[in-house]
């Protein structure tokens, strides 16, 4: 314990100097740079450092960027910011950071695993430097949200988009899907702050918007035999216990269910669950939900799940400036907008999962890993997602890591994009690693957290970048089960 709070002091010195050099660059009225990721986490990191820098009245511009590499480095060179402030990325591309921008101040506000060792000119925070979980225990909008409450107290209200990060992360592994370490102190931050309310409840996702036969029917977390999948058998089966599906002409959702009516729900859907054989299931029907109270009802900012998806479909769909301009407040027309990219989102997912399962060679399982050949018809910024949901299906049997990758636009580069289960990163497997080592093989960049972990290789090599993969996975799991 001792330790553990030695280690998150000397993270909070860490946010605390952050925070001054940022805030002396913002006094001088310098140009600060920021680029952030694309994903859920990256948005909400951007909107946090832009709401705090706003606030300083400071001149700055967000990018947001896939990855680093050397023409992005040029354009912020070309930028001539006096500042340069990466969140949700940059610890991972320390040595390319450091040879092109030399004699240029950076400040890194990450979370993934350190590769490389940051110049004298880089001021980074990260929790791995502090052996903070960062896979975890604290997102990149985390990091970013301790240093905007260092800069002013005032920025608590910021603690929710460090949920929705954490959140869009699948940083919820504690008890019941809870957030822990770090992000635990966030949620109380935001209790404080009067933004949030935590809560028990079924875990249905659209708990705010959906009709709740259409959020039954969708709910494959935990997986509901002869439910999941299937609207009008869901449909019956609230008729069965007599919850109405509208009021009106108004459809009903999760959150306009009573108590009673939800009571009656779970212990019918427990019941369903232990018939069918699915007894191991119950338990996660109800998990720790979030609910956003300054956001509307309704609307799918309230619950910070649903807003973690809204942020990840913009950043994946090209309209990333529209998740940030949410992050900071923006509602109106812009979450109108929002919606229909979402819903454009969903359909890209549907549209990609049924090609990946027409031929059977689009999905190869190897010695030790899945491969999902995205090749030209993926579009690379939606893999990751991909990955991500057919990690949990796939390798519900025998767990092998699921490794997907698509060609980069016209480049001669493919994404590739690594999931694996929290049963083999408890053994101790790590997926960054792996990335890493292999992408180094073939000249390209590779890295991330051990659950979740990308690359970028040339096309002409990802055949043997694959098989080298699947080589290095074996051999982990054979060296596992001498072990054991
Ligand atoms: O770059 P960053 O850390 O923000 O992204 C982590 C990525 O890994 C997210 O896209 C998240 O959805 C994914 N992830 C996952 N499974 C986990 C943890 C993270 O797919 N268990
Ligand atoms: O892009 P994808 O969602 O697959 O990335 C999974 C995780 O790996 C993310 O946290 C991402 O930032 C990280 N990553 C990395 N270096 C790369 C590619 C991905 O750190 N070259
Ligand atoms: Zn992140």
């Amino acid at each position: 314990m001792a330790a553990e709070e030695s280690a998150i002091r000397d993270f909070t010195n860490r946010v605390n100097d952050a925070a001054k050099l940022i805030s002396e660059y913002a006094l001088k009225d310098g140009f600060i740079h920021v680029v952030s990721h694309l994903d859920c986490d990256g948005l909400a990191a951007a909107g946090i450092i832009g709401k705090a820098l706003w606030k300083l009245n400071a001149r700055f511009r967000i990018r947001i960027q896939q990855w680093v590499d050397e023409e992005i480095v040029s354009d912020i060179v070309s930028d001539k910011p006096a500042l340069t402030v990466l969140t949700d990325l940059g610890s991972g591309y320390l040595d390319i950071l450091g040879k092109h921008l030399t004699d240029h101040k950076i400040v890194i506000l990450d979370h993934h695993q350190p590769v490389g060792e940051a110049t004298p000119d880089i001021f980074e925070v990260n929790p791995h430097l502090y052996e903070i979980d960062g896979s975890k225990d604290i997102s990149g909008a985390g990091v970013a949200y301790f240093v905007a409450k260092a800069l002013d107290d005032a920025n608590k209200c910021l603690s929710c988009l460090a949920i929705v990060g954490a959140l869009g992360d699948m940083q919820d592994k504690y008890e019941k899907r809870s957030l822990g370490g770090l992000n635990g102190k966030i949620v109380q931050d935001a209790i404080e702050a009067g933004c949030l309310k935590v809560e028990k409840d079924l875990m249905f996702f659209g708990r705010e918007t959906r009709p709740i036969h259409k959020a039954l029917a969708r709910t494959t977390s935990p997986f509901l035999p002869g439910i999941s999948g299937e609207e009008d058998k869901s449909w019956a089966f609230l008729k069965g216990l007599e919850i109405p599906v509208k009021i009106g002409d108004r459809w009903r959702a999760l959150r306009d269910l009573s108590e009673e009516e939800k009571r009656r729900l779970c212990s019918a859907l427990s019941d369903q669950l232990v018939s069918k054989g699915y007894a191991g299931n119950v338990l996660s029907l109800i998990g720790t939900v979030y609910v956003l109270v300054s956001e509307e009802p309704w609307t799918c900012l309230r619950d910070a799940r649903e807003f973690s998806v809204l942020l990840n479909s913009t950043g994946r769909l090209e309209k990333a400036g529209l998740g940030v301009s949410i992050c900071m407040g923006d509602r109106g027309e812009a979450l109108e907008l929002a919606g229909e990219v979402l819903a454009e989102y969903r359909r890209s997912i549907t549209k990609y999962l049924s090609w990946l399962m027409e031929e059977p060679d689009r999905i190869e399982e190897l010695e030790s890993i899945y491969v999902i050949h995205g090749g030209d018809f993926i579009n690379e910024k939606i893999i990751g997602t991909l990955s991500s949901i057919l990690s949990t299906t796939l390798s519900r049997s025998n767990m092998k890591p699921v490794i997907a990758y698509a060609t980069v636009g016209e480049e001669d580069v493919v994404k590739v994009s690594a999931r694996t289960s929290g049963v083999l990163t408890s053994k101790g497997l790590d997926l960054g690693e792996v990335m890493r080592e292999a992408a180094e093989e073939f000249d390209g960049n590779g890295g991330g957290h051990n659950i979740a972990a990308g690359a970028q290789v040339p096309s002409k090599d990802i055949t043997s970048f694959i098989k080298l993969v699947d080589g290095m996975v074996k051999n982990w799991m054979e060296k596992i089960a001498v072990g054991s």
